[in-house]
């Protein structure tokens, strides 16, 4: 465990960046020093998770660089510090950062700091910052008013090309091509850029991809209660039972919208009918994640993820059900596992008191980076890696460790 402890850490070294604009420094860890130049979102606070052990300062400063991005509607772009490339052929919004977003973990990476640092005037930092950014997708990501959050683009859920989204692209599984695939994301980006200037409504209007995604909205339900526990932490009553009640809100939203019975299992709600999207990926477990699920349900999910012929594979998990026809051993999110989704799958078992399970998949998905490396997604059955090489958020094997070094 050494080892590969010691890997993530020279990992997030070597990957770290230091950029000076109008006479500030900003200091962030890019995802791949290849593939992934400049600052992501949820990228960012995964690192955080890992670097809050060995190095909580350059944590803090991450999110404070994350956090220059946020735009004056409060909204935070799923990308900062953008190089030149991306501004001139891809996001034209006439600033160094993205105009869509990702996944909503910054408060749970800024609570993660203060649990080990317990620097209170870090917390009031971000507060302010955190405030807006929820207060934005309440009110500019939440169209119909039923306390669920959507998304404009499969981008903003980070989960770029899941099966879930083939239906609304008229993907063929069976003849799915990446490539192919970035054609219409990117024809998106360009309405939003042109046609909506990333103005939320007019995203909603232009955009074929409508989404009201299980994984977003349970990233969002947690987040919102973390929140409320740093308003309650920093002594504001008033803000603490504001983002309680909107995250209870959502969470009843989930529960009455987006459960299956038939298959035990959450799934998105696409455009304005709120179609529900059945494929079934670790994403329709998430509400284990959020603590959300009642008993029965709970119990459902579980099944689903210690069953062998659907994602308890060798080195579980993959990121869609094998017997789904989309399922693909080697393609980037149809298939593949990734060190993020077995985190957040490990968060939900522990939270549902199932130590064991949580600690034998935090042993392979360590066991998993030992033998394959730092990469960005790995095979199910064999553990073989693919993608980028240097992967900054696959350093989620020290909070791993860390994790069951506490608990023995
Ligand atoms: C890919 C992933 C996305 C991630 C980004 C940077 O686009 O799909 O989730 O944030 O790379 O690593």
């Amino acid at each position: 465990m050494n080892r590969v402890r010691q890997g993530a850490e020279r990992l997030l070294h070597r990957n770290r960046r230091t950029l000076r604009k109008n006479g500030k420094d900003y200091h962030f860890t890019c995802p791949d020093d290849i593939m992934y130049q400049g600052q992501w979102l949820w990228d960012s606070c995964f690192h955080v998770m890992a670097l809050r052990w060995f190095d909580p300062d350059f944590a803090k400063n991450e999110l404070r660089s994350l956090v220059s991005g946020q735009w004056p509607d409060g909204r935070i772009p799923n990308m900062v510090h953008l190089r030149p490339f991306y501004r001139r052929f891809e996001h034209f919004t006439g600033r160094d950062t993205s105009g869509i977003t990702q996944p909503p973990i910054l408060a749970d990476a800024v609570w993660g700091i203060y649990e080990i640092t317990g620097d209170r005037a870090f917390l009031e930092e971000m507060f302010q910052p955190l405030c807006r950014y929820h207060d934005w997708l309440s009110v500019d990501r939440d169209p119909d008013g039923d306390a669920l959050i959507s998304v404009y683009h499969p981008w903003e859920t980070g989960i770029d090309n899941s099966p879930r989204w083939d239906t609304i692209f008229g993907v063929d599984p069976a003849k799915f091509k990446r490539w192919k695939f970035n054609i219409p994301k990117t024809k998106l980006i360009m309405l939003f850029n042109f046609v909506s200037g990333y103005r939320s409504e007019r995203m909603r209007r232009v955009s074929l991809f409508d989404v009201e995604a299980i994984d977003m909205n349970c990233y969002y339900c947690r987040n919102t209660a973390t929140l409320a526990r740093i308003a309650g932490e920093l002594g504001d009553g008033g803000l603490r039972e504001k983002y309680e009640l909107r995250s209870e809100d959502t969470a009843q939203a989930i529960n009455t919208k987006m459960y299956d019975p038939a298959t035990g299992a959450y799934y998105c709600l696409e455009g304005r009918g709120e179609r529900m999207l059945k494929a079934l990926t670790p994403f329709s477990l998430l509400p284990l994640y959020a603590g959300i699920a009642a008993p029965d349900r709970a119990e459902r999910l579980i099944a689903h993820l210690s069953d062998p012929g659907t994602f308890w594979t060798e080195y579980p998990v993959p990121t869609v059900d094998i017997k789904h026809p989309a399922f693909d051993q080697v393609q980037y999110w149809r298939g593949t596992v990734w060190v993020n989704t077995n985190w957040l799958m490990v968060e939900g078992l522990r939270r549902y008191g199932r130590q064991d399970m949580a600690r034998e998949l935090a042993l392979r998905t360590i066991a998993m980076v030992d033998r394959s490396g730092f990469r960005e997604y790995y095979d199910p059955f064999t553990s073989q890696g693919h993608g980028a090489g240097h992967f900054g958020w696959s350093s989620l094997v020290i909070d791993l460790i860390e994790t069951l070094d506490r608990e023995s």
